[in-house]
C-alpha cells in the first residue's frame, strides 16, 4: 500500500497532454507556457497576491517577498498596488476581478512574465452592510464575483500549472464570517462560507497532485475595510460610532483589539511552507478568542 504520493515533477508529467490537464477553459497554458514552467521552478517561487493593493493582501505581499523569498505578482484594481509590486521587487498586473477574464489575465501575465507560479493566494475582498430586505442584488452580485467566483477562476487557472510541477499552494483568505454570521453581511458571510466549500473540494482534488489547498480566518483585522464599515455599523446597531469598536468588533473578542494585517500574513507563510505540507482543507481561524465563545 502506498502511504504518499511522491510530488511529480514537470520533467515527469506528459508534457505532449498538456491540454488534457488545462481544459478548454482558458488558452492559458500552451506547451511553450509549459517549457518554461518546467525552465524556471528552480529560481524561486513566484506567487500570485490577488488584492494585494492594500491591508492584508499588501502585508501579504511584502512577507512572501521578504520570509519566503518570492516573486510576487500583486493583482489589484488599484493603481496602488504598482507601488507595492515595486517595492517587493515584483509585478503588479491591474484586473478588475469581478470580471472572469481578468482573472485569467493574470494567470496569463503572470506566466508570461516569470515563466511558472506557486503560490496563489486569494484575498481581495469587498464589504457591503445591509439587512436582507435592503440589499441590493447588484452588491450581492459583486461581492459573489469577486470573493467567490473569482478565486473558483484564479485556482482553476493556475491548477494545470501546479498540479503538472507536482506542487503548489493555495490559500484563500476567508473570515470567522466564513464559520459564523452576523446581522447584515448576508452577501459576504454567504460568500466566505462558500469558500471554505471551494477550499475543501480543492484540498481534495490537490491532495494526490501535490497542491495544498488552506483558508485563514480573521475576525477584525485593522485595515480600511474595517475602519470603512463604522458609519454602517453605527447605524445597523443603533450605536453612537465611537462605540463601534467596543460593541460591535471586539464584541466576541477575548483579546480586546484588532488583528494586524502582519499576523494574517504570518499564517498565509506559514501555509506556504514545507512545514505545513501535511495542512490541507484547513481552515485557520485568526480570531481573538471569537470561536472560543
Ligand atoms: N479587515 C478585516 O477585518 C478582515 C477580516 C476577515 C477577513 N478579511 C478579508 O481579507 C481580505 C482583505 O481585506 P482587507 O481588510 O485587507 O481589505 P482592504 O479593503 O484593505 O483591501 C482589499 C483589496 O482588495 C482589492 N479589491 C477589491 N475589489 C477588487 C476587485 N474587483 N479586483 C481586484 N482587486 C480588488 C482592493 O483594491 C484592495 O486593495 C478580504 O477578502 C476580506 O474579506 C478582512
Amino acid at each position: 500500500m502506498a502511504f504518499e504520493t511522491p510530488p511529480r515533477t514537470i520533467a515527469e508529467a506528459d508534457v505532449t497532454n498538456f491540454a488534457s490537464l488545462s481544459g478548454d477553459f482558458n488558452p492559458l497554458h500552451t506547451d511553450e507556457d509549459f517549457a518554461r514552467a518546467r525552465r524556471n521552478q528552480e529560481s524561486g517561487r513566484v506567487a500570485i497576491v490577488t488584492g494585494g493593493a492594500r491591508g492584508i493582501g499588501r502585508a501579504i505581499a511584502e512577507k512572501l517577498a521578504k520570509n519566503v523569498k518570492c516573486r510576487v505578482v500583486v493583482a489589484d484594481l488599484d493603481e496602488e498596488g504598482k507601488g507595492v509590486a515595486k517595492s517587493v521587487g515584483g509585478y503588479f498586473v491591474l484586473a478588475d476581478l469581478a470580471k472572469p477574464e481578468d482573472c485569467r489575465t493574470v494567470v496569463r501575465k503572470t506566466l508570461k512574465r516569470f515563466g511558472t507560479l506557486d503560490i496563489l493566494v486569494n484575498n481581495a475582498g469587498i464589504q457591503h452592510i445591509d439587512p436582507i430586505e435592503n440589499f441590493p442584488d447588484e452588491e450581492w452580485d459583486r461581492i459573489m464575483a469577486v470573493m467567490l467566483r473569482a478565486p473558483f477562476i484564479l485556482t482553476k487557472s493556475v491548477w494545470p500549472i501546479m498540479k503538472a510541477k507536482g506542487r503548489g499552494r493555495i490559500v484563500n483568505v476567508a473570515s470567522v464570517h466564513g464559520l459564523v454570521a452576523s446581522p447584515s453581511k448576508s452577501a459576504y458571510v454567504a460568500a466566505k462560507h462558500g469558500l471554505l466549500g471551494l477550499t475543501k473540494v480543492a484540498a481534495l482534488e490537490g491532495g494526490s497532485v501535490g497542491i495544498t489547498v488552506n483558508a485563514v480566518c480573521p475576525a477584525y483585522v485593522r485595515t480600511d475595510l474595517v475602519a470603512g464599515q463604522v458609519r454602517q455599523q453605527a447605524k445597523v446597531h443603533n450605536i453612537p460610532e465611537d462605540e463601534v469598536l467596543e460593541r460591535v468588533f471586539l464584541e466576541k473578542a477575548a483579546i480586546r483589539r484588532l488583528i494586524e494585517p502582519e499576523e494574517v500574513a504570518a499564517m498565509v507563510c506559514y501555509l506556504c511552507s514545507e512545514d505545513a505540507s501535511a495542512i490541507t482543507g484547513s481552515a485557520i481561524p485568526i480570531d481573538v478568542g471569537w470561536m472560543a465563545k
